[in-house]
């Protein structure tokens, strides 16, 4: 669950990069009218959603600086849709409010924002997997709302369906009948949020392969790789499999051409380890790494690892993610599910093969991105960072209450002075300490800390004892936890430094 967060807000940094710089009014009262974006809540959600054939839903959390930036594309895109005709209705339900928190988790809400495409009145599900901005969403549920396959009559048919930037799936059929077609048809519902899916009679209308045939056949487009690849068995989950294997490029790329986000969100989808080499796609230097990136993932694409390959121009929030600094191209990063990353800068095209067996037979240490520990901490409330996390929280043998922060949050904003109370009515207690972290400038470690949304406070017990506060955000909820679950300190065992 936390993994699948993560990877959203992730994505989500990639994805966004297209778009302008982030607005300023992050975490604002969005009391000002957004009449497009239907707000439903746990009381009518069922109510509205049976009344409706097709309605999208974002579960959101107000405080997610992602999902901040999407509501604005969501709701631009929403006015448009409304004079679609029939309108496409989009509705919103504040996923952190506590009385939606069950209706989330029916929906299976993982991750925010999360986008459901609801058809038959709620009865069946799909995860919205378009793209981010504004008219993306537009053409994307335009297409989503009607039939889900398309049939293909013409030559001309097909170069404007299948066009050349997306995976598009058509199965080529004697007649529209049969037990192949209709598994074809079952395959094109089940995945029609993520591929667009046509039929024709006639293989000769189809831009690549053996012109010939008269299936029953399936025939993959790709705008990578082999370019298309055929199918012939119609058993609904194996087709499934064909379509998932067959659609992900060996190495996803990352540059600022809007088709290629489709594939990003597959990419960082994944169960797998991401290999990601960032580059200067206008150096001298980009073709030959480039090819020895490519050789390097035919031969690990079998082990679990996926590989994306990035402009430097078009990857600066990446660069701002792991804490690295453009002049470190071309530099590798491998980032493991647990969180875990590895990297290497300034890479030769020759030494690509040998990192990655390197890091593979587990000789490469872990990267850990923190700002530099400060050199005055004489504030109430300390400032930790990923380098000192452990002196501060772990060995001090003090009771920690430790805030997970992000700079732009105005939750965070409002708690600072509360916690600067608290941590003032401290001050002569050497036995409690009060601290805060900036999530966007250190790793902090997953195995110890669930953190995803902020602010998200943890208290560490002098004996090692972790619990979230989940509290009321008062001086005195804070303090009153603190009380009940702190451990007396041995006044001898202070750490060295004064904190
Ligand atoms: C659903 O209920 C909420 C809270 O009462 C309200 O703000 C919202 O407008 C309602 N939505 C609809 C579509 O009735
Ligand atoms: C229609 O095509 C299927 C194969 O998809 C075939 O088995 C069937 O005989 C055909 N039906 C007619 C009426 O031609
Ligand atoms: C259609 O799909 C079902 C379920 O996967 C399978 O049992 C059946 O054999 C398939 N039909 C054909 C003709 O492949
Ligand atoms: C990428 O390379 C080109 C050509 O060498 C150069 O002009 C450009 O400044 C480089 N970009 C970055 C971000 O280093
Ligand atoms: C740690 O916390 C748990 C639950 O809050 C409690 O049951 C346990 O006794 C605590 N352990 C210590 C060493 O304080």
């Amino acid at each position: 669950m936390t993994k699948r967060v993560y990877t959203i807000c992730f994505l989500l940094v990639f994805l966004l990069s297209v778009l302008a710089s982030f607005p300023s009014h992050i975490c604002a009262d969005d009391s000002e009218a957004k009449e497009f974006v239907l707000t439903l809540d746990h009381s009518n959600f069922s109510d509205t959603v049976s009344k409706h054939s097709f309605i999208v839903v974002e579960f959101y959390a107000p405080c997610i600086v992602f999902c901040n930036i999407f509501l604005m594309q969501y709701e631009k895109a929403a006015s448009i849709l409304s004079s679609h005709d029939p309108p496409i209705i989009l509705a919103k339900v504040d996923a952190n409010e506590d009385t939606n928190k069950e209706l989330a988790s029916e929906l299976e809400v993982n991750g925010y924002p999360s986008i459901k495409i609801l058809r038959n009145g709620g009865k069946t599900i799909h995860e919205y997997n378009g793209p981010r901005d504004a008219d993306g969403i537009v053409d994307y549920l335009k297409r989503q709302s009607g039939p889900a396959l398309t049939e293909i009559k013409s030559a001309d048919d097909a170069s404007n369906f299948i066009g050349d930037n997306k995976v598009v799936i058509v199965g080529v059929f004697p007649n529209f009948s049969g037990e192949e077609f209709e598994n074809f048809t079952a395959l094109a519902e089940n995945l029609r949020s993520d591929y667009d899916f046509g039929h024709t009679l006639d293989a000769k209308n189809l831009p690549q392969g053996e012109s010939s045939v008269t299936g029953p056949l399936v025939r993959l487009f790709k705008p990578f790789d082999e370019l298309f690849v055929d199918f012939k068995d119609f058993n609904v989950e194996a087709l499934e499999k064909f379509v998932e294997e067959s659609s992900a490029p060996l190495v996803t790329v990352l540059d600022n051409d809007p088709s290629n986000q489709p594939f990003l969100v597959k990419f960082f989808d994944s169960p797998h380890t991401k290999a990601m080499l960032f580059i200067n796609f206008t150096a001298d230097t980009a073709d030959s790494l480039k090819s020895k990136y490519r050789e390097t993932a035919e031969h690990y694409s079998q082990e679990g690892i996926s590989f994306l390959v990035g402009d430097v121009e078009a990857s600066q929030r990446a660069f701002k993610y792991f804490g690295i600094k453009e002049d470190q191209v071309p530099i590798i990063i491998i980032q493991q599910n647990d969180g875990k990353n590895f990297l290497k800068p300034k890479l030769e095209p020759d030494h690509i093969s040998t990192w990655l067996k390197a890091y593979k037979d587990g000789k490469i240490k872990p990267y850990k991105k923190s700002e530099p520990i400060p050199e005055v901490n004489d504030e109430p409330v300390k400032v930790v960072v990923a380098d000192s996390l452990e002196d501060i929280v772990f060995n001090s043998g003090k009771n920690v209450l430790l805030e997970f922060y992000a700079p732009w949050c105005s939750h965070c904003k409002k708690l600072a002075p509360i916690l600067e109370e608290v941590a003032v009515s401290y001050q002569s207690d050497s036995g409690v300490v009060i601290a805060k972290l900036d999530t966007t400038v250190n790793d902090i470690p997953r195995e110890s800390f669930d953190v995803h949304g902020y602010p998200t406070l943890y208290f560490r017990s002098a004996s090692g004892n972790i619990s979230q506060y989940a509290g009321s955000k008062t001086k005195e909820g804070i303090i009153d936890f603190i009380e009940k679950n702190r451990d007396k300190t041995d006044q001898q065992k202070q750490p060295k430094d004064e904190l």
